[in-house]
Formats: structure tokens, C-alpha cells, sequence
């Protein structure tokens, strides 16, 4: 609602003067409400400049938004040492920024683990079943893909739970393997929980777009067995772990040195093994071992809204989300969101049209309507009429654009995808920087972002050399799947 007063005062032409522009920021804040922190972050010389350009200057709205989107080398080690210094608040206390929260995962694999065993993965939009067993020298996978629709993600609980418990039983049934079979599983349940046990861990918050009811503060083992049971299934839950911890574990099965395992996919998150004696706020059982894998929940870093380079763009896409307020860092770096900032700036600028010649689409107006994966095929489009894309902007969004405009829109994709991967570098180089490990590491990292996204790992890895200097060489970013299930 807000942000469409935003969008028709400039399309009615109020275009000129200090005090008009005053009045137009006056009314945006006032609507939308910022906190006085949030105004310090919007990019206000930049919407006043935008009260001077001629509509048809799409140069300086590229121009406008690389000053927005641009992230200075120093901006980025002033955000490590603050990166550093909330990892540590965590470690400390309970309900920190980033909640570092202790996994109950006390080892990492030797590469000698054998059996056969279930694994369920719920990241987001995909649920997995597998079966893997751990034989001399390799690993067998057999596994299934469901997908959880939006029903689900946002209806009660306990339809969400019998929906897995389904998807397994369908999966036992398919591999002949009888229901009754009081197999092992563990269960890879990508959103923040606060573990009592390596298989018990209740649910702090949803992400990533997930609202369903009655299961925030539940044991989601507990959800997970009880729905097993109503469905006649005898199957253990013996482990729940984060997706960064899987990839951390899996990772290191291959490569015994990995320290970290980090997700950049719709989401995004951290784990890394930290010494036991530095995690001051552990009362847990005592361990013969000294360390332990800790869950960082790093998407939440920044919701104070102090450390983060937020634009009018980023705020929008926080106060339109299910989750505001929340997962700020998430939200500029993590497929599910690029997207969205990318088709916000659109909008804007087609709003003063800057793009499109002012050209409206019924479709980019949807929220969410813009993915991630078509930055990524954007950025892609080497053609010298940049063709593909024309043919995605007629097809899916019916809008006639010129290829100046494309090279525009390119040049969006750029600045958003560009600084996510150099913020996604922060939070890389604290870990490093907080274990000392700038002499040698391995960091496992999955996720569609990282995986597809072109570039996108080259950027990380610029930036990591700007913060680390030639220390970065030591840092070795290890990309692919081994035991997750993501076939
Ligand atoms: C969740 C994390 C998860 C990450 C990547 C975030 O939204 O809070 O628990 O690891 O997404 O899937």
C-alpha cells in the first residue's frame, strides 16, 4: 500500500525541488514507518536526486543504484570485525543476533562409518527421502524428491509432519523395504532450533517463507516420531541436524580438515566446529571431546540494523515478508530474496520511467514473481542483442523492452548479485578470522546460489582476498555434493 503512494507521486510528476522532495521523503517515512535507526540506512540523497533526473535518464538511475549497491572494501572488514564481535556475544548468551547454537555434534566423520540408514532433508520448497549406506570406500544413495507446496508451508503443523511421514512411507513401499523396519533416520531440518539433544531441538522461528502453526517452540523430532506413529511407521529419529552442519559433516567425511559448512541457496547459514571452552554459555552434558559444531544462524545478523549496508529496497522486501524484522543478512544475500530486491528496484524504476519507457506488468507486480534464477539467466545472456532476454521479459512478463534497457537490467542483476556475494565474504572471513584459521582451511559450500549462480563464487573469492589479503589462498572453498541428498 505504501509503497504504491511512493510509486504515484513520482508518476505524477512531482519531479522538482528540495522542498517538494522533503515533502515525498516525509510521506514515505511517515506511511511506511521506518524506525528513526532505518532512516539513518534509506538512501535519501539518492530519492532526491531522483527528483531531478529527466525520466528518460536511465544512466543515472544505474548511477543512483551503484551508489546504493556498491560495497567498499573497507565497509566490508568494518562489517567482519562486527560480524566477529556478535559471534562472540552469541557464544555467550541465549537470544544473541546470531544464535550460535550448539549441535550436539561433537565429531566429524573419519571417512570409516558403515551401515545403511534413512535421511530426510526439508530445506525449503524441496523434501527429500534417501536411504545411504556407507560401505568400504563409497556411499549408495537412493532417494526420492517431494515437493512441499504452499499449503503446507503455511497450514497447521501437524499436516505438514504427516505429509514427510507420507512421502516415507511411499518411499519404503517403493524400495521394498517393510514399514516395521526400525531403521535409524536422521533428519536434516534447515530453519533454527534450539537443540537439548542431538535428537531434540524445538523450533525458534520459521524462514524462508515457512509460517505453518503450532510447531514454533515444539520438539520437531517430537512432531516428526508422533506423525511416523500415526502412520504406522516404526522408524528411529537418532539425529537432528541443521543443513549447514550436513554439509559441514558430509564435507568433511570427503576432506577431514573442514571447518565450516555454509549454505547460499534460498536461504543462507553457517556452521563451523568451535572449542567447547570457548562457548561460554554451555551448561551441556561434558564431552570427552573438546569441540563442537556450532550452528550459526548467521541470516539473522544485521536485524539490529547497525551493521548492514540496507537500501529503501532491502527495507521493502523485510516489511513485505512473513518474517519482518528478521534475517536481514538472509535477505541480502540468499536466493530467495535476490529476486525480489532485483524486481523492487524494477518497479521503482519503471515507476519513473527509467525502465521500460514506464511500461507496467501485471505479473512483475506479483510478490515473488521475479526469481532469483532469472538474474542468474540475465547475467548469463552473452548475445548481442541480449535476445534471451527479451524473449523472458515478452513471455513471462509481457513488456516490450529495448536492449537498452536490457543492458539496464543486466546491470541491476550485477549490483544485486554482486554485493550479495561480497556481504555472503563477511561472513566467511569472520569464521576464519574468529578460529584463527587463517593459516589453512577448508569451508564446505552448498546451495543453488553457489552452485548455479554464475560468478557468484568468483565474487565471494574477490572479496575474501580484498578482506584476508593473501591469507585468502588458505581458504579453500569446497563446492559439491556428497552425502546430502539433493539428486
Ligand atoms: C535457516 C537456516 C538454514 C538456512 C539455509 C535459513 O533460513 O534459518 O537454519 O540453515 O536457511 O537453508
Amino acid at each position: 500500500m505504501t509503497y504504491h503512494i511512493f510509486q504515484s507521486l513520482f508518476v505524477f510528476g512531482i519531479t522538482t525541488g528540495v522542498a517538494i522532495s522533503a515533502v515525498v521523503q516525509f510521506l514515505y517515512y511517515t506511511f511506511s514507518g521506518p524506525s528513526p535507526d532505518e532512516v539513518a540506512f534509506l538512501p535519501s540523497p539518492a530519492i532526491e536526486a531522483q527528483q531531478d533526473v529527466p525520466k528518460s535518464n536511465s544512466r543515472a538511475a544505474i548511477q543512483r543504484l551503484e551508489d546504493q549497491f556498491y560495497v567498499s572494501t573497507v565497509q566490508l572488514q568494518d562489517m567482519v570485525k562486527l560480524f566477529v564481535h556478535d559471534m562472540q556475544r552469541g557464544l555467550k548468551r541465549e537470544n544473541a543476533l546470531i544464535k550460535m547454537l550448539p549441535s550436539y555434534v561433537t565429531k566429524r566423520p573419519t571417512g570409516n562409518e558403515r551401515g545403511t540408514y534413512l535421511a530426510l532433508d526439508l530445506g525449503g520448497t524441496n523434501f527429500r527421502v534417501c536411504e545411504v549406506t556407507f560401505a568400504t570406500g563409497q556411499v549408495r544413495t537412493k532417494q526420492r524428491k517431494f515437493t512441499v507446496s504452499d499449503e503446507l508451508k503455511t497450514g497447521p503443523g501437524h499436516l505438514l509432519f504427516d505429509f514427510f511421514a507420507d512421502c516415507v512411507a511411499l518411499f519404503l513401499d517403493e524400495n521394498g523395504i517393510p514399514r516395521d523396519t526400525n531403521m535409524k533416520l536422521g533428519f536434516t531440518f534447515s530453519f533454527p532450533c534450539h537443540q537439548e539433544a542431538l535428537n531434540r531441538g524445538r523450533l525458534i522461528r520459521w524462514t524462508k517463507g515457512f509460517t505453518a502453526s503450532g510447531v514454533v517452540g515444539e520438539d520437531v523430532v517430537k512432531l516428526l516420531q508422533d506423525a511416523f506413529h500415526r502412520k504406522g511407521l516404526s522408524i528411529n529419529v537418532t539425529a537432528l541436524v541443521n543443513d549447514t552442519v550436513g554439509t559441514l559433516i558430509s564435507h568433511a567425511y570427503i576432506d577431514p580438515l573442514t571447518q565450516a559448512g555454509i549454505i547460499l541457496g534460498t536461504g543462507s547459514n553457517a556452521a563451523y566446529v568451535e572449542r567447547i571452552s570457548e562457548i561460554k554459555k554451555w551448561d551441556g552434558p561434558k564431552s570427552a571431546s573438546n569441540e563442537m559444531v556450532i550452528n550459526m544462524e548467521w541470516g539473522n545478523w544485521g536485524s539490529d540494523k547497525i551493521a548492514l549496508p540496507l537500501t529503501a529496497y532491502d527495507l521493502k522486501v523485510d516489511r513485505a515478508s512473513p518474517n519482518p524484522g528478521q534475517q536481514l543478512y538472509e535477505k541480502m544475500i540468499s536466493g530467495m530474496y535476490l529476486g525480489e530486491i532485483t524486481r523492487y528496484i524494477m518497479l521503482d524504476l519503471i515507476s519513473t520511467g527509467e525502465l521500460f519507457r514506464g511500461q507496467r506488468s501485471v505479473e512483475l507486480e506479483k510478490p515473488y514473481n521475479f526469481d532469483t534464477a532469472n538474474m542468474s539467466r540475465i547475467e548469463r545472456d552473452h548475445t548481442t542483442d541480449m535476445s534471451d532476454t527479451n524473449m523472458l521479459l515478452k513471455t513471462v512478463y509481457n513488456i516490450d523492452s529495448t536492449l537498452k534497457d536490457r543492458r539496464n537490467l543486466k546491470q541491476i542483476c550485477q549490483l544485486v548479485s554482486t554485493r550479495a556475494a561480497r556481504l555472503a565474504a563477511v561472513g566467511i572471513s569472520a569464521i576464519v578470522t574468529k578460529t584463527n584459521r587463517l593459516n589453512g582451511a577448508t569451508v564446505g559450500i552448498d546451495g543453488s546460489v553457489y552452485e548455479h549462480y554464475q560468478h557468484f563464487g568468483n565474487h565471494v573469492k574477490d572479496a575474501l582476498r580484498e578482506l584476508l589479503g593473501m591469507v585468502a589462498q588458505n581458504v579453500t572453498l569446497a563446492q559439491g555434493e556428497f552425502l546430502r541428498c539433493d539428486g
